[in-house]
Order: C-alpha cells, then sequence, then structure tokens
C-alpha cells in the first residue's frame, strides 16, 4: 500500500464529536502516516472475540464507532499453544458475575503465521471500516526485522503493536525485560518500515522507564502499557495449578492499579502517547487511565466477560466526560499532573 492511501485509511471514519465531546487522538503525530483515531477506546490484543481475530463480534457491533482493534499477535509461523486448560476461571463471565475478579490465561499465541495472517486474514479487517493495528512477537531480533518487512506489504491495517512479551531465542529472555533488546526489536522494525509502531511493554521490570526510552529512542511512535503479569493459581483439591502451563498472565482488575502506576510513571518521562491497557472494565477506569497520562485506553478481559464492553465504556466515557464538564479529551491527558503543561 502506498503512501497516500495508507493516509487515506488512516483517518477516522467517524469522526467523534457527539454532543460537543472532542475525542480524537493522534497516536503518532511525529509519524507522517500519522495514527488519528475518532476516540480513545481499543480493544487488546488477544480478547478481540473468543479467538482474538473477532470470533463472536456481530454485524450490530460496528468496530468503526471504536478507537481501534489489535487482533491477536501472530508469530512467524504457526504456533498451536499452551496444553489445556488455557484460562482460569473457565468463564470470565461467570467469574465476574460471582466477584471472582483474578483472570489468568495461558493461550500461548496460538495463531496461524504470518504469511498465512497476510495473505488470508488481514485483507478482511478493511471491510470493518475501523481503525486496525497488526500485532506480531518474534524470537530473535533479525525476525522482527523481516516480519517488519513482511507487514509493510500487508494489507487491512494502519499500524502495527509489537508485542515485547516473548522470549529471545538466544537467552531465553523477554524482549520486553531488557532495554538493549527492546531497543534492538523496535529498530529492527523500524528499519523496514515506515507505519506507526507501539511497542507493548511488560509491567514486571525493575525499571520501565528505561525501557521505554529505549524504545522511543529506536523509533516506537506510541508505548503500550502493558501486558499481563506472570501468575499462577493453585486447585487446592487437585492440588494441581489451574493452568496447563502452570503459569500465566494475570489480567482484568487486579492488574489495573498496577498498570495505572506504570503508565503514571512512563508519562512523565517520555513524550510520546501512552495507550493505557490493564482492568479496564467501565468509563471511570478509562478515565482513570487518561488522567494519569493515557493518550487511548484498550480493553481486554472486559471483552471476555461481555464482547460489547468497548462500546458501553465509549458511552460511559462520554457520559462522565460531559457530567464533569470536560469537552476535551487532550486536556484531561495526564490531568494529574496539576499545574503542568500536558
Ligand atoms: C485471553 C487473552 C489473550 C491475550 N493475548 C494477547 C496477545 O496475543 N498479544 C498481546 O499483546 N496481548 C495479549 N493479551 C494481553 C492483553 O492484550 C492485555 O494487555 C492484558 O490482558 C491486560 O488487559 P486487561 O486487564 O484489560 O485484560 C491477552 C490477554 C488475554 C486475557
Amino acid at each position: 500500500m502506498n503512501q497516500a492511501s495508507r493516509q487515506m485509511v488512516s483517518q477516522p471514519n467517524k469522526p467523534e464529536s457527539a454532543q460537543g465531546l472532542d475525542l480524537s487522538v493522534d497516536l503518532a503525530p511525529s509519524n507522517p502516516h500519522h495514527l488519528r483515531l475518532a476516540n480513545p477506546v481499543m480493544i487488546a490484543s488477544g480478547t478481540f472475540g473468543y479467538d482474538g481475530y473477532g470470533r463472536g463480534i456481530t454485524e450490530d457491533m460496528d468496530l468503526g464507532q471504536l478507537g481501534a482493534v489489535v487482533p491477536k499477535t501472530v508469530t512467524r509461523l504457526p504456533l498451536e499453544g499452551n496444553p489445556e486448560p488455557r484460562w482460569y476461571p473457565q468463564s470470565y463471565r461467570e467469574a465476574w458475575d460471582a466477584g471472582d475478579l483474578l483472570f489468568l490465561n495461558a493461550i500461548g499465541l496460538t495463531n496461524p503465521g504470518i504469511e498465512a495472517a497476510l495473505r488470508d486474514v488481514t485483507p478482511g479487517w478493511s471491510r470493518w471500516n475501523a481503525t486496525v493495528l497488526f500485532s506480531f512477537a518474534s524470537d530473535s531480533v533479525e525476525q522482527f526485522g523481516q516480519m517488519a518487512a513482511m507487514a509493510h506489504q500487508g494489507t487491512g491495517f494502519q499500524g502495527i503493536e509489537l508485542n515485547l512479551s516473548c522470549p529471545n531465542v538466544e537467552d531465553g529472555s523477554l524482549f520486553g525485560y531488557s532495554a538493549s533488546l527492546t531497543a534492538q526489536a523496535v529498530a529492527a522494525v523500524r528499519a523496514n518500515t515506515d507505519l506507526p509502531i507501539l511497542a507493548k511493554l511488560a509491567p514486571n521490570v525493575p525499571n520501565i522507564t528505561e525501557i521505554a526510552h529505549a524504545a522511543v529512542d529506536a523509533g516506537a511512535d506510541a508505548l503500550t502499557i502493558c501486558n499481563t503479569i506472570p501468575a499462577m493459581r493453585i486447585d487446592t483439591q487437585s492440588r494441581q495449578p489451574v493452568l496447563g502451563n502452570i503459569t500465566g498472565g494475570l489480567s482484568g482488575p487486579g492488574l489495573r492499579p498496577i498498570s495505572l502506576a506504570l503508565v503514571h510513571q512512563v508519562s512523565n518521562e517520555v513524550d510520546v502517547p501512552i495507550i493505557g491497557v490493564g482492568g479496564i472494565f467501565s468509563g471511570e477506569d478509562a478515565a482513570e487511565y487518561i488522567l494519569a497520562g493515557a493518550s487511548a485506553v484498550q480493553i481486554g478481559s472486559a471483552n471476555l466477560v461481555g464482547l460489547s464492553a468497548p462500546w458501553r465504556i465509549l458511552s460511559e466515557l462520554q457520559d462522565w466526560m460531559r457530567r464533569s464538564g470536560d469537552f476535551s479529551l487532550k486536556e484531561l491527558i495526564g490531568g494529574t499532573r496539576q499545574g503542568t503543561d500536558v
């Protein structure tokens, strides 16, 4: 796709000006393509429909009304994923209703591989009339570059989200745990595409600011904070871990205050837009992230409690803004940093 047509598709198809509210945001203001969203509410990778690629999303769920969609991460080769059980609790909806809010998953990046994804899957995303980001992960710096070159030729999306919570084949450590590996991965992608790049960071690192700086200096246009945090639970009756993979990632409400603190910390330090993710289940949860410094938010586990969550959360955020007399999203971003120019 050439630059002009990329620019055309990256324009939001439905500007959000409902009743005087300006929710628009550009997640790549320094990139020639920009990444202009009509509003800040996005769907997080791996939680779009029941399979991460939209299964269960019905015609009446208009994806064009949302800020953007990030389908599930793809890898260089197809992956089958981890042994069952991959979810705990088995039904996030029943767990939510019962007040059990510790959501774990160990899906293991089940995906068809980048070649099949770009050939058979992503072209269909154009029909959604929505802004879509292509998420990929890799196990080597070189392969990050190769996958970026392949993605650059792809259609159906306007930007890339790098899932850095994946192990590097050389030493098994996660890219997102190291400033140096993060920088190398982002630089390899930047060298092969001029598409907007969001670098998605891991939460459990000693110094996220250092990693955030490394990603930005290597060419990331924005930072997504954060992925799930490693966790496990044990069934005391069977005395076995509840996940087939033994450990998995914690998501949901338990992650929210952790991710919120990281967003707040990083937004005080770096000068690129931040997308806050973790435990957002209501418009007020989204508002918390925006006040902490996020320019946009991604909805994850809430989709698995109910697939219409992002539309409800957007509407609740709009209601919250009207009630509080705030009509511009841009003026709300980083609102806890009183007296600073944000
Ligand atoms: C079932 C499931 C699958 C996920 N798969 C991916 C994935 O493929 N790539 C990725 O970057 N994040 C993945 N995530 C992480 C989410 O995108 C998000 O960062 C995390 O769940 C925190 O948000 P939440 O608390 O709103 O769920 C997944 C999360 C869940 C619950």
